[in-house]
């Protein structure tokens, strides 16, 4: 157990079932903390329908599912990308369970994938806005809430092997993960005076929903059948297999706990030994 007991944690895009947000809230929640399973809950659009994202009766099965560890839940929608909503959770956050402990930015979209030359400025548009701008607002406005608190607080960043490293029709998923890296560490430096330590993991590849569509989308690409496309993923990994959502969820508990204390302003890979750089 990592002592978070009766800390508040905001999880935006966590409303997604077999989502890396799911596993952090589940996890989050086992280790004490009260827990705001935030997401879309209603389509916007084409970029954002309802089988990319996820729905009010997901947010509400998983926030169920995180009151089984006995812990206070809320379900609260916010599309990051509008400040009004991200300032909006924040503000509802602290008034309903007191205060603001834990800030995971994990809402993002990883499907908005085209040939470079054939790139749409409106899929540039969503992903930069979804992965790159609500990582900053939700960041701004629960930096403003911490400071006030005076007791610290972590924001930790879910970014991407592609982060560090490039990979093809993925532009604007590389851009706003390699982004995400120079938001981490310019909090991190700005907001140590506070006590609040900003960290980034980057996962490797995992099976969710994102993930499904991105399996589909390369074997495609390349050729493959699907199945043949992971075995060629796993081939690659040191450790010989994908990642699992738990695998990130166990290193987000451990940099919001006190065994974390000195640890800021970091990119930390979880990847099986396959980024590590
Ligand atoms: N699955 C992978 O292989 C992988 C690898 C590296 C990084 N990641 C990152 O992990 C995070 C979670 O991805 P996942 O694989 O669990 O996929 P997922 O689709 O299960 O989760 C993404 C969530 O973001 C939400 N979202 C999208 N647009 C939003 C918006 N405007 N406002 C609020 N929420 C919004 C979706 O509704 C969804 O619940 C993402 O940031 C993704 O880039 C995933």
């Amino acid at each position: 157990m990592y002592q978070l007991t009766n800390k508040v944690a905001i999880i935006t895009g966590s409303g997604r079932h077999k989502g890396i947000g799911e596993a952090i809230a589940l996890k989050l929640a086992y280790e004490g903390c009260n827990i705001v399973i935030s997401d879309l809950g209603t389509p916007k659009g084409a970029d954002l329908a309802a089988e990319h994202i996820g729905v009010t009766s997901e947010m509400n099965a998983i926030a169920d599912a995180c009151r089984a560890f006995g812990v206070q839940v809320l379900t609260i929608p916010c599309d990051v990308r509008i400040e009004s909503e991200c300032k909006e959770l924040i503000h509802q956050t602290a008034a309903s369970l007191g205060r603001i402990d834990i800030l995971v930015n994990n809402a993002g979209v990883g499907y908005l994938m085209e040939p470079f030359t054939e790139f749409k400025e409106s899929s540039w548009d969503v992903v930069l806005d979804v992965n790159l701008k609500g990582p900053f607002l939700c960041s701004k406005h629960a930096a403003v809430q911490m400071i006030e608190q005076g007791t610290g607080g972590v924001i930790i960043n879910i970014a991407s092997q592609a982060a560090k490293s490039g990979f093809p029709f993925a532009a604007a998923y590389t851009a706003s993960k390699h982004g995400l890296v120079g938001l981490t560490r310019s909090n991190a430096v700005e907001l140590g005076k506070h006590k609040i330590r900003v960290n980034a993991v980057c996962p490797n590849h995992i099976t969710t929903g994102l993930g499904h569509w991105q399996n589909s989308f390369f074997s495609e690409k390349l050729g493959m059948d699907y199945e043949t496309y992971l075995q060629s993923i796993v081939q690659k990994n040191p450790l010989g297999r994908t990642g699992q959502t738990e695998d990130i969820a166990k290193a987000v508990a451990f940099l919001c706990s006190d065994e974390a204390a000195y640890i800021t302003g970091e990119a930390i890979n979880v990847s099986g030994g396959e980024e590590y750089h």
